[in-house]
């Protein structure tokens, strides 16, 4: 029997959500089309609750006019999601539900936060007994309504009663629900990051193909829309692709013109993408294919910096008029290789990061479960997370993920045309920074010997750094400023 708070509502949802702009409100519909939860709603201004009520009477909404009567409409333990503005907005409702939640209770925020404010946050909570949750949740406004891709950090205690919650409400990938218990604290942000990261390489290689193709072969962003659709077929399927199709068949209702064409070449960012890379420096991961990706679209939108370059040489084939390809279906095909090969190494890069911060941050990570939760729902759903998911089946400890057998066959079939395609941009003077950086981190791992031992003699030149030697243990120094004799010292990498 439902117990009667002192305000005298009575306690009858099972889930809140506070936050009603886009997000908020469809998760709150989303949630409450599943059988079982009745959803409690609150939002600081509170027409947008009464709006969301009087829109879906369907949904049986419990709506709130302030934190307590919110907090007296929920079961206990509790449970609430925030869906506000990232930053102080998330501060000012984490404040306000510690006020009116008990002990026990759950606050989940659905917001995207930087991880090491979800760290902050949850050991501040976690001492007033109430747990602290951080969900990335993935999919953008339609993901929120029909199931978005949700990545929960927090205590094991907090998933026991939200895990059935968010399992009802997420996508469903072959089966299976895309929710999994990341890790504790901010493991669950992270990982979020982390995946708009890789989002933001996945974009950029994509326009960078379109770029070759159409200044290559000089199809119509119609004709080229055909070649990602045909391409969504094999193994590059995937949201994004379908979606690039989309966008390159669009047409200007005001002009005629394919609206590619009239769209302003100067792409934004909300962050997470520049948040990934400064991360990755932290921890001392290269991530150049994400890192190439942000760089671009800051590049993109510096209009006076490109407007004073646009003279500048350029190779042969500008002042010829441009440049095409003799055999437009070859280059394609090879096109789509580098492609494949560029995605495996931006995959690959963006597992590494999450490998390396849950060294940093001591959460046990289960890296296959985070590409499986990632085929549905979320914006960088694809087929091939299934081959990154076996490859970490079978070795859960892999080193560096691109080296798993799958992805060595892809690469071995693929590294010709990759090479020619980077080595084509290169020389007609087309842009592919995340092309030519993928292949420049590949060819790095794969070096017998780096110049790295360069750069180890310079520092000790300059600066006494010292170095270790192929043929004894030991570090070493050499008297660069005096007789040039190597001397034994201290380690001071
Ligand atoms: N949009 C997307 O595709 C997407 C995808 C994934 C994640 N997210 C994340 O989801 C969250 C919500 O996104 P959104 O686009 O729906 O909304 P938003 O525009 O980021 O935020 C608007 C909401 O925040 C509330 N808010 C702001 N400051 C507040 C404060 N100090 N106290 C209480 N409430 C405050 C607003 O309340 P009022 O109505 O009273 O102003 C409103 O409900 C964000 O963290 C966003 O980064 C968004």
């Amino acid at each position: 029997m439902a117990e009667t708070s002192t305000s005298g509502t009575t306690p009858t949802a099972n889930i809140g959500v506070v936050g009603l702009a886009v997000m908020g409100s469809n998760l709150a519909r989303n949630l409450a089309s599943r059988e079982g939860n009745t959803v409690a709603i609150f939002n600081r201004s509170h027409d947008k609750t009464e709006h969301l009520v009087a829109e879906h009477p369907e949904a049986n909404f419990v709506p709130a006019s302030s934190y307590e009567e919110f907090a007296a409409s929920l079961q206990k333990p509790r449970a609430a999601i925030i869906m506000v503005k990232a930053g102080a907005g998330t501060d000012a409702v984490i404040n306000a539900l510690v006020d009116a939640f008990e002990p026990g209770d759950i606050i989940v925020d659905g917001g995207n936060a930087l991880f090491t404010d979800t760290i902050r946050r949850e050991k501040a909570v976690r001492e007033t007994g109430i747990n602290f949750v951080g969900a990335g949740i993935s999919g953008g406004e339609e993901g929120a309504l029909l199931g978005p891709s949700i990545m929960p950090g927090g205590s094991d205690e907090s998933w026991v009663t939200l895990g059935p919650i968010l399992k009802s409400i997420a996508a469903v990938a072959e089966g299976e629900p895309c929710v999994t218990h990341i890790g504790h604290d901010g493991a669950g942000h992270f990982v979020k990051m982390v995946h708009n990261g890789i989002e933001y390489a996945d974009m950029q290689l994509i326009a960078e193909a379109y770029d070759l193709i159409r200044r290559g072969t000089g199809k119509s962003p119609a004709e080229i829309a055909d070649v990602f659709a045909e391409w969504n077929k094999g193994e590059l399927e995937s949201y994004l692709i379908e979606i690039t199709a989309e966008v390159l068949r669009q047409v200007d209702a005001a002009t005629g013109a394919p609206l590619v064409d009239v769209i302003v070449d100067q792409a934004g960012a909300k962050g997470t993408g520049a948040w990934t890379v400064q991360t990755a420096l932290t921890l001392g991961v290269p991530v150049s294919g994400i890192a190439e990706a942000v760089f671009a679209r800051s590049l993109s939108s510096h209009p006076e910096q490109r407007s004073v370059s646009r003279g500048l040489p350029g190779p042969e084939a500008d002042a010829q008029g441009g440049w095409t390809v003799d055999d437009p279906d070859a280059f394609i095909e090879k096109i789509r290789l580098a492609l494949y090969a560029s995605k495996i190494v931006a995959y690959s890069q963006g597992f590494d990061e999450i490998r390396a911060g849950a060294a940093e941050y001591g959460w046990t990570i289960d890296l296959g479960a985070v590409s499986k939760i990632w085929r549905g729902g979320c914006i960088i759903r694809a087929q091939f997370l299934n081959r990154i998911a076996e490859a970490y089946d079978q070795t859960p400890d892999l080193p560096v993920l691109l080296s798993a057998p799958y992805f060595v066959e892809a690469l071995q079939r693929a590294q010709h045309a990759w090479r020619d395609v980077v080595a084509t941009s290169a020389r007609v003077g087309i842009p592919a920074p995340a092309f030519s950086s993928s292949l420049a981190y590949y060819d790095g791992l794969r070096a017998d010997r780096l110049p790295a031992a360069l750069v180890q003699g310079q520092r000790d030149f300059f600066g006494a750094h010292t170095y270790k030697r192929i043929d004894k243990p030991g570090t070493f120094h050499t008297l660069w400023s005096g007789d040039r004799t190597e001397v034994e010292a201290e380690d001071t990498h």
